[in-house]
């Protein structure tokens, strides 16, 4: 029984007498983590998954794969809790970043390349978070509310794919209800669905804190409860089993699992050898191959006169605050401690050379201000980076004290900061010059900071909603002259709820018609202005959903008034969902980056000048405004959100509409162009398409990988669908044959009344580089 629960937040329990191991799990899915959100070991940041997914490359997430598996090695993890395959439903869902991509057959396959890959070396995925969970809002409690059609077409169908074809050993049950019953405890899902029908011989664990009962959850086949020690099951589950409300088989059942998890992973009978002597996070292997994969997923949305890519020789005006602070990863359980994030200022300038790019500020965009970079202060004591912590007892006397590579700390799960009343964070600051910065701190409680000229007292409070005080604290700054070397010291009572704490020395701000008139000035001098702009970690977070696609701050006017003035103007968004582009008409070329990872800055650098081929494809639909699209609120009412729009998400459902969006899921115009032609349908004896073949030949100037998208569009009401992909690399002038191999299981639909699947035999085909630019249709 004890095995059922968590030995504490990322560990299970050992046991010696049968030779099992404590297996130890981490975050996922973009890095492994380790155990602690903030300041724990430095490891590889990976683009974010939607980025890797706009590679549409299979090859690419087998390496992800490949690398985290590895990472997991370094770390001594057995399991790596990723990927995400929740579906991007509403573009505001805050955790989209972290999820795939807006299509149950792309999510599927892209799933199981990564699932695979890490699986191929012992280390366990999770696939997460079954079921329903596309949006932030009330997360914990909603009741997602849909059709059995719809929960069997979309929902359920990228956890089928990736348990069918890569058999994740473990998933997660999700913490929102599906119709009515608890993820935790939905035993349609786990086990009928799951367990029975698609064969499921994995783990299932709930989300973290999400299990609520003991006979519920236990007899609806959940196996494991996370995280530990002390959970419901460990509360009572022995009772039940003795009372016999839960059942001596389910529980065997649940431990089997367990036992043949450690199996696979190493941890039972013989303990796994770790090797030794895998690539560093920072070293050169590592950083080509993040560098690589982030530039290639990496979306060319406009090129007007060859703009792209960009030229060795010109002059160029590089404009915006996520220039310089360029946002590499979203926030919440996936942030993971990178050895570093290349700026794009640093990247374009090691590329190009200082004298072809001049670097001018943006708007403001955050709200909460960022903990500072452990670069610009020193630990007091050391003179090292970083900063020095103390913790003090009720009696003012000093308990600890150490210091911090990073800036920040997280106060619930670190042991030394056991008895403290007051934790105090202390740091040099190292500027070249005096200047006036905006100086504070992050993380809730009450503070006090002093520094020369300065002593302030204030409190920040818990961010509204579960995790408040860890995945989105506040700040708190205050605008304040800095000399070299000087001291500031912050203090804050210590307090019960689990929160992050950090120092803040950021850009004093500025107002937006100061920013906007020096980038205008800045983008008259040159031949081509780079304007870089995008989401904030704020927006694109677990936790919480966007409540619009619009820039935050005065983005879109810099964006304006710089096309206004400038000959030519190149715009890099650094988000990873859909972003509206009011000034779409005014610029000749648009690169959406998604979050890059931690080599950011130099991927952006070799997607612009095409030093790695910018290939991506849209793994979402782009609407032209907010409100746009056939799912957009993700506002539950009365704790309900009904998936209204059924099985037409995403493109399927602008397909429907008739109505244009911005730009559609699977658009991308790489550097070249293609023509198609001589087409080929290969059947099976029911009718369903087993496979497409076309010709495309490269027509354009630049080297280039296509990626042949094939629709088919159902007689009847079923909405159009992709069924396939395949991708092909073609120098210019150059002709190949791409062979498309559609699946199936797109390919039916599901009879609600027989509770069994029909085969969709008749309907149109579409080839093509999205539904926007749609080259073959076979009738
Ligand atoms: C997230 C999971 C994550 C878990 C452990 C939860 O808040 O929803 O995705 O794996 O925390 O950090």
């Amino acid at each position: 029984m004890r095995l059922l629960s968590g030995a504490d937040n990322f560990s299970l329990h050992a046991d010696d007498s049968i030779g099992l191991d404590s297996l130890v799990l981490s975050d996922g899915p973009t890095g492994v983590r380790g155990e602690i959100v903030v300041g724990g070991r430095e490891s590889c940041l990976l683009p974010n998954a939607s980025l890797l997914a706009q590679t549409w490359n299979r090859d690419a997430l087998t390496e992800a794969g490949q690398i985290l598996a590895e990472e997991a090695e370094a770390q001594r993890t057995h399991v790596v809790l990723g990927p995400t395959i929740n579906l991007h439903r509403s573009p505001l869902g805050g955790r989209l970043f972290e999820a795939f991509s807006e299509d149950p057959l792309l999510t599927g396959h892209l799933a199981s390349s990564y699932i695979t890959a890490l699986q191929a070396r012992g280390i366990g995925a999770s696939a997460k978070h079954f079921l329903g969970n596309e949006s932030e809002t009330e997360r914990t409690t909603v009741d997602i509310q849909m059709t059995a059609k719809t929960l069997r077409e979309v929902y359920l169908a990228p956890f089928e794919i990736a348990v069918t074809d890569s058999n994740p050993w473990t998933v997660m049950a999700a913490y929102n209800s599906v119709n009515g019953v608890p993820s935790t405890e939905h035993h349609e899902l786990i086990t009928r669905v799951l367990k029975d029908e698609w064969g499921y011989d994995g783990v299932v664990m709930s989300d973290w804190y999400a299990t609520k009962t003991v006979v519920e959850s236990a007899a609806a086949g959940l196996d494991l409860v996370m995280p530990g020690p002390a959970t419901p099951w460990t509360a009572t589950l022995l009772e039940e089993v003795r009372a016999g409300t839960v059942s001596e088989e389910d529980i065997d059942d649940h431990v089997r699992r367990l036992l043949l998890l450690a199996q696979r992973v190493g941890g039972l009978a013989i303990s796994r050898s770790w090797p030794e002597g895998i690539a560093a996070p920072a070293s050169e292997t590592r950083r080509e191959q993040l560098r690589r994969l982030a530039a290639s997923g990496m979306v060319v949305l406009k090129n007007v006169d060859e703009t792209l890519p960009l030229h060795e020789d010109a002059s160029y005006a590089l404009i915006g605050r996520h220039a310089t602070d360029t946002i590499g990863q979203g926030g919440g359980s996936a942030q993971v401690r990178a050895p570093h994030v290349v700026s794009i200022v640093d990247g374009l300038t090691s590329r190009l050379g200082a004298e072809h790019v001049a670097f001018t500020d943006g708007v403001e965009t955050r709200k909460t201000l960022p903990t500072v970079r452990p670069a610009l202060v020193r630990d007091p004591e050391t003179g090292e980076h970083g900063i020095r912590v103390r913790i003090f007892d009720d009696a003012g006397e000093l308990l600890h004290s150490r210091h911090l590579e990073v800036a920040e700390l997280e106060d619930s799960q670190i042991g030394w900061l056991e008895g403290a009343a007051r934790i105090e964070l202390s740091a040099t600051i190292d500027v070249r010059e005096g200047r006036m910065v905006q100086l504070g701190t992050r993380g809730p409680g009450n503070w006090r900071l002093v520094t020369d000229g300065h002593d302030g007292s204030y409190r920040v409070d818990y961010h509204p909603g579960p995790g408040g005080g860890f995945f989105r604290p506040k700040s708190h700054a205050t605008a304040v002259r800095v000399e070299p070397g000087q001291l500031v010291t912050a203090s804050v009572e210590r307090e019960e709820m689990p929160r992050i704490l950090g120092l803040v020395v950021s850009e004093a701000v500025r107002s937006s018609a100061s920013a906007i008139s020096g980038a205008s000035a800045a983008a008259r001098t040159v031949d081509v202005a780079i304007v870089v702009v995008g989401f904030t970690p704020d927006q694109e977070t677990e936790g919480e959903d966007k409540t619009t696609l619009s820039l935050p701050g005065d983005q879109d006017a810099l964006v304006a008034a710089v096309a206004n003035v400038a000959r030519r103007t190149v715009v890099v968004v650094n988000a990873a969902t859909p972003v509206l582009m009011p000034w779409l008409d005014d610029v000749e070329a648009v690169l959406f980056t998604g979050l890059p990872g931690q080599e950011a800055g130099d991927a952006v650098a070799a997607a612009l000048l095409g030093d790695v081929l910018p290939e991506g494809r849209l793994v979402t639909t782009f609407p032209g405004g907010n409100h746009r699209g056939p799912a957009w609120s993700t506002t539950p009412r009365r704790g309900a959100l009904e998936y209204a729009e059924g099985t037409s998400l995403g493109h399927r459902g602008w397909f429907e509409s008739g109505e244009k969006p911005a730009f559609w899921f699977g658009h991308g115009l790489g550097l070249t162009t293609w023509e198609y032609s001589d087409a080929q349908i290969a059947r099976s004896p029911d009718g369903r398409i087993d496979a497409v073949e076309v010709s495309v030949r490269n027509s354009g100037e630049h080297a280039g990988r296509e990626t042949v998208q094939i629709y088919f569009d159902p007689e009847g009401d079923e909405p159009i669908r992709l069924i396939g992909w395949g991708q092909s690399d073609a120098m210019p002038g150059e002709r190949v044959r791409v062979h498309v191999a559609c699946d199936h299981r797109m390919q039916r639909s599901w009879d609600q009344d027989a509770d069994a699947w029909i085969p969709l035999q008749t309907g149109t085909i579409l080839i093509g580089r999205g539904l926007g630019d749609v080259r073959v249709t076979i009738p």
